[in-house]
């Protein structure tokens, strides 16, 4: 999705603009620009392609503003090119504006800006946000220090959808102005400057101390000053917090890529996400979330709502909450919740998982579970995101920054932290204290468990060396290991483009059997001691009709005629997930290097889905 850099300070802005821009470019993007305040004027320089084609522009023209906004564009209206990418500017060249979201009015405002002699030159929802700025400028009489700040927020408010605004003003040359609602947006400050970014990673070499601003919260940035204001302009006190993520996580340090980087992480990010939560005696203490018994023994029901990967571990998560503390739970997908009219009421939790904690249709569910009367719970990974500040209550998975589109570390954190959340569900209500006990020490065992688990990764690539021409790629399993099978088959998918399915192992006689043919590829995972005999059955089906097979277990299977088998350390099997998902990471990222794709930023896709 599209990006935002923004900078105010003393040093030249373009280079920091364009350090940023880099840093955004695993969100997904189309055309890159920056427009800075020169002696003359905005002086904007856009072009579709990388960034690394923007750099270039720049090289050749004087540029040397101290003040400066850039994007990186994802193209929603009109395609990708120079007029479509931002920075837009409005017809007098006075506001020049960069903008995530989606107008979804976009087209009646646009009507009113040509009646009123408007002109455009783009295909943009966004090119109506400048020009209406000045509509507003030019109609207000006033002439004091605020009259920027008025026009921009009357403009504002006429916009419906989503927005995470930049604005540059030839009538405020020394500031920028920030605004967002339900688009991200984060303000880094030091004592002299001021950076914008869309996420937290791509500014953390400057800074580790950020202003959250919430929806239509105005920023009037200057070089050494921030001044906020809230949605009737007047002034409020924000403190910043500081973020205590390395800035070197954010890079790739040695690996090819992030995400085997982020792969090789997850011994690191488990224990982080385990942290002081749990204690070898089972029992369990989350920071800042105290639900007591009768709230939970109040609950009809418990949802978990996430999209991607972040519902597949929500899938894990069900399981657990059901098995652990025998509480109906359901997982939705957040698209489908939204639009169901879904039967909530003040008895129910809903638990939202997004890594980004920016996911559109995440945020529109947890809004409408609110508005229901439910309580809402967030798991997110990133602190201050927009989820975590619209949730009632907020549980971290503290995972560090993951930078490469397809998600690994997310994935197990996340599904750890809902083990954990069970775990102090079934303590909280003071039920199943063996098998909590039990399912702690494995738990605290995993992070070494996994630097056993990445050791298959010689077998795992020769595997992926075989396959990678394969036009279709089936995943099997029942019970959490279908869960399991669900999110190898989006990982292969994400990244090496190749056609992929996830079966339950007992559906495949009620239609997908038809697809298996001589030589075609099935991954089986069988981690559930008893489900075992019945996967190994479906299996052998499969070989019986030509499948070349890759068995992915942590169980003894005696003799076999599969192909291929990569054995994992044994742990109980509510949390085999965390190991038998590795092997698949491992596979869908060989098969992309295999393919010579670009692992990181895979073609179409975004890091965080800003809209919906
Ligand atoms: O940031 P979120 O966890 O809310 O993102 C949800 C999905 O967009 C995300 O998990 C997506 O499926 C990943 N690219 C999967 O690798």
């Amino acid at each position: 999705m599209c990006g935002i850099v923004g900078y105010i300070g003393n040093k030249k802005a373009s280079p920091i603009l364009i350090n940023g821009l880099t840093r955004l470019e695993y969100r997904g993007y189309d055309s890159a620009g920056i427009a800075t305040i020169e002696k003359n004027g905005i002086v904007v320089l856009k072009n579709k392609g990388r960034v690394s084609e923007l750099e270039k522009i720049l090289d050749g023209e004087s540029i040397n503003g101290t003040i400066g906004i850039a994007h990186t564009r994802w193209a929603t209206h009109g395609k990708p090119s120079t007029e479509n990418s931002h920075p837009h500017i409005d017809n007098k060249k006075n506001f020049a504006v960069v903008h995530n979201g989606i107008i979804e009015n976009y087209h009646e405002l646009k009507d009113f800006l040509l009646k009123n002699g408007y002109t455009f030159y783009s295909q943009t929802d966004t090119e109506i946000i400048p020009n209406l700025i000045d509509y507003y400028y030019s109609k207000d009489v006033l002439n004091d220090d605020k009259k920027v700040l008025r026009a921009i927020a009357s403009a504002c408010a006429e916009l419906k959808g989503s927005f995470a605004l930049e604005i540059l003003s030839t009538y405020l040359p020394d500031k920028m102005i920030v605004v967002r609602k339900d688009s991200p947006l984060v303000i880094g400050r030091t004592n002299s400057e001021n950076y914008i970014s869309s996420d937290i990673p791509a500014i953390l070499s400057y800074t580790k101390d950020f202003y959250l601003l919430n929806d239509y919260e105005y920023g009037i940035l200057s070089k050494g000053s921030a001044e906020f204001f809230d949605q009737n302009l007047k002034p409020i006190k924000k403190d910043f917090v500081n973020i205590d993520w390395n800035a070197s996580a954010a890079e790739k340090e040695g690996f090819d890529d992030f995400m085997l980087k982020e792969i090789y992480e997850q011994p690191k990010s488990i224990r982080e996400t385990i942290g002081s939560r749990l204690s070898s005696d089972g029992s369990c203490n989350i920071e800042d979330l105290n639900l007591n018994k009768e709230y939970l023994q109040s609950l009809n029901k418990i949802y978990i709502v996430a999209c991607g990967t972040a519902m597949h571990a929500g899938l894990a998560g069900k399981t657990m909450i059901e098995k652990i503390c025998n509480i109906p739970t359901e997982v939705d997908i957040a698209s489908e919740f939204r639009y169901r009219d879904p039967i909530i009421d003040e008895k129910t939790l809903v638990i939202f998982i997004s890594q980004s904690g920016e996911t559109a249709d995440t945020i529109a569910a947890l809004k409408l579970s609110k508005s229901k009367g439910a309580k809402t719970l967030a798991i997110s990974n990133v602190i201050g995101s927009s989820i975590t500040r619209e949730a009632d209550y907020t549980v971290y998975t503290h995972a560090g920054p993951e930078i490469a589109v397809a998600s690994t570390k997310a994935y197990t954190s996340q599904v750890i932290l809902m083990a954990i959340l069970a775990i102090y569900f079934a303590n909280t209500l003071q039920i199943n204290s063996d098998l909590v006990k039990n399912l702690t020490k494995d738990i605290l065992n995993l992070p070494l468990q996994i630097e056993d688990a990445l050791k298959n990764v010689d077998a795992i690539r020769n595997f992926a060396k075989r396959v990678y021409n394969e036009k279709d790629i089936f995943f099997l399993g029942r019970g959490i290991d279908y869960n399991v099978a669900l999110e190898g088959s989006l990982k292969l998918k994400e990244i090496s483009y190749i056609h992929s399915e996830a079966y339950a192992a007992g559906e495949l006689k009620h239609g997908p059997i038809a697809l298996i043919e001589n030589d075609v590829t099935v991954i089986a995972i069988m981690t559930d001691p008893i489900l075992l005999e019945k996967t190994i059955s479906n299996v052998q089906e499969v070989i019986t009709r030509g499948a070349k097979t890759l068995v992915i277990t942590n169980q003894n299977l005696g003799d076999h005629d599969f192909d291929n088998m990569i054995t994992l350390p044994n742990t109980n099997s509510l949390i085999s997930p965390v190991l038998s998902v590795i092997p698949l990471q491992l596979f869908a990222y060989y098969i992309s290097k295999q393919k010579g794709l670009d692992v990181d930023k895979p073609r179409n896709l975004a890091k965080s889905v800003t809209v919906e």
